[in-house]
């Protein structure tokens, strides 16, 4: 990976785990400072160590603008700017349609969609006094193709592609480009359960024209681009990055 963030400073939420650490892992690679902000846990401090000097960890919720605020004033500070926010912090539950549970859906909602909009206020307006910055929250696939029992998920997803372009909208006449990047099944915490049964491995790689299911890095890198000087011109796009499987719903 070449350098092009470097002197680059930014907040990857979700950081303690999964794509968010991999995010992380690709911007410092690329020359950044990254701040981690997720819940309390072990897996916030664990990436920091893994990341080094290069990395501190942050502990807020992003469904709390005062915990948000707070946490983006203190990465202000610390780092001396901000540059980017990358929108990862996501939860998923698996329920029917029918039985789904109203907290469930509320809860999804409020982590996927309101927690990204809190992080990115509070990011641009940082940003705004800089003359510019770069937004990118983390749809899915599951914003485009309807999954079985993920109804409040595939929702907010949904949301998130919407989001984006109403921020790309009116953040970029302040030089601030809001995109997405929407993963297909990524190896994490999340979908640990997938890869433990044979038949539901074989299930998802039959949907993937490339093959096979992605890991952390294969999502990180066209972040990586998005938070660059070469997407300068690129605004309130979801680039799907899921190895062909929204694209090959053709035939
Ligand atoms: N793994 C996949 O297959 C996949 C596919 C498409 C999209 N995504 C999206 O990518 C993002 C990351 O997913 P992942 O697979 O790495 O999941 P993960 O569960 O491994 O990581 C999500 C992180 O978000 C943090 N988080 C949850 N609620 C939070 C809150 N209120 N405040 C702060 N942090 C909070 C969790 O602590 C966790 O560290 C999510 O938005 C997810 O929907 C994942």
């Amino acid at each position: 990976m070449s350098e092009e963030l470097t002197g680059r400073r930014g907040i990857v939420t979700g950081g303690g785990g999964g794509i968010g650490l991999g995010v992380a892992r690709a911007m410092i690679e690329a020359g950044a400072r990254v701040a981690l902000l997720d819940r309390e846990g072990d897996g916030l401090q664990r990436g920091v160590e893994e990341l080094g000097d290069r990395a501190i960890a942050v502990t807020a919720d992003v469904t709390d603008p005062a915990q948000v605020g707070a946490a983006v004033e203190r990465v202000r500070s610390e780092l001396g700017g901000l540059d980017f926010v990358v929108n990862c912090a996501g939860v998923r539950y698996e329920a029917s349609f029918l039985d789904h549970d109203l907290d469930m859906w509320r809860k999804t909602l409020d982590v996927n969609v309101i927690g990204s909009f809190l992080c990115s206020q509070a990011a641009a307006r940082v940003m705004l006094e800089a003359g510019g910055g770069k937004i990118v929250n983390i749809a899915s696939f599951a914003g485009e193709l309807a999954l079985r029992n993920r109804v409040a998920y595939c929702a907010s997803k949904a949301a998130v592609i919407g989001l984006t372009k109403a921020t790309a909208l009116e953040l970029a006449e302040h030089g601030i480009n809001c995109n997405a990047i929407a993963p297909g099944v990524t190896e994490t915490p999340l979908t640990a359960h997938y890869f433990q049964d044979e038949e539901r491995r074989a299930a998802v790689v039959s949907n993937i024209p490339s093959g096979h299911w992605a890991m952390p890095p294969d999502i990180a890198g066209p972040i990586v681009f998005l938070c660059s000087a070469a997407a300068d011109y690129v605004h309130g796009v979801t680039l799907f990055v899921d190895g062909g499987w929204v694209a090959g719903k053709g035939y």
